[in-house]
């Protein structure tokens, strides 16, 4: 680590994209003024260089690096799981994911006019995702805490927990189909030969967010929601 210190910050990116991240929370600009070295964007914007390094290596505890034994958690420590690891990171990326689209459709659009296609299905999933999870998180996981800790259920505008199970799974198979379309215009995420840094960046997300998302869904298609029914029915059986 001690030899980042007098390395171009656009290389560190370049070897290892997701140290974008670091760098863009600190306002520093690794592509057009990525031939600065780390010490030197580091006195720049007022950060000690053991405080970079630090972060930098926290890297390797991504979020979206979700790797918990699942399928013995209760109904409740399941819901706090898919909020905390997939919903936290899914907030966080779509909009990051937006930023660096639209910066790359702006430079290499032109040459690359997948891009805006693949910048089009992207915001469609991002306006499918965000409410998707809101409905998740304010409606239907309060819902099933409340089966689960056997305590009274919260008023909803449902009869039966299948009810919105059902249309959140379509939302599901929609999300993934975009994300289908989005994976084959990039094909496979394989950046082109004349990709700036931001470019990579941009597919490299899109990578992990699709990977993340199909194991979120998973967790939910087939852990959550069918516990969830039985949990119910078996309530209703004892009332
Ligand atoms: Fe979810
Ligand atoms: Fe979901």
């Amino acid at each position: 680590m001690n030899k980042l210190r007098n390395k171009p910050i656009g290389q560190i990116v370049a070897e290892n994209l997701t140290a974008a991240r670091v760098f863009e929370a600190h306002g520093m600009d690794f592509c057009c003024h990525g031939a600065q070295t780390l010490e030197n964007a580091c006195k720049d914007h007022h950060v000690t260089v053991k405080q970079l390094e630090a972060e930098l290596s926290a890297l390797s505890q991504l979020p979206s690096q979700d790797d918990s034994d699942v399928s013995d958690m209760e109904l409740n420590e399941l819901t706090h799981h898919i909020v905390t690891v997939h919903h936290v990171y899914t907030k966080k990326m779509l909009p990051v994911i937006a930023g660096h689209l639209d910066t790359v459709v702006k430079v290499h659009g032109v040459n690359h006019p997948t891009l805006f296609d693949i910048r089009k299905n992207f915001n469609s999933l991002r306006e499918e995702l965000e409410p998707h999870l809101e409905k998740e998180e304010k409606r239907v996981f309060p819902y099933i805490d409340a089966l689960a800790k056997n305590i009274p259920l919260p008023s909803v505008d449902f009869h039966k927990i299948s009810q919105p199970i059902t249309l959140l799974e379509k939302e599901h198979e929609n999300a993934g189909r975009i994300f289908d379309d989005i994976n084959n215009l990039a094909q496979g995420y394989k950046p082109p030969s004349d990709a700036c840094n931001t470019y990579r960046l941009a597919l490299r997300e899109l990578q992990e967010l699709e990977q993340d998302l199909h194991l979120h869904i998973a967790q939910e298609n087939y852990l959550l929601f069918p516990k969830a029914i039985k949990c119910e029915q078996e309530r209703l059986q004892k009332c």
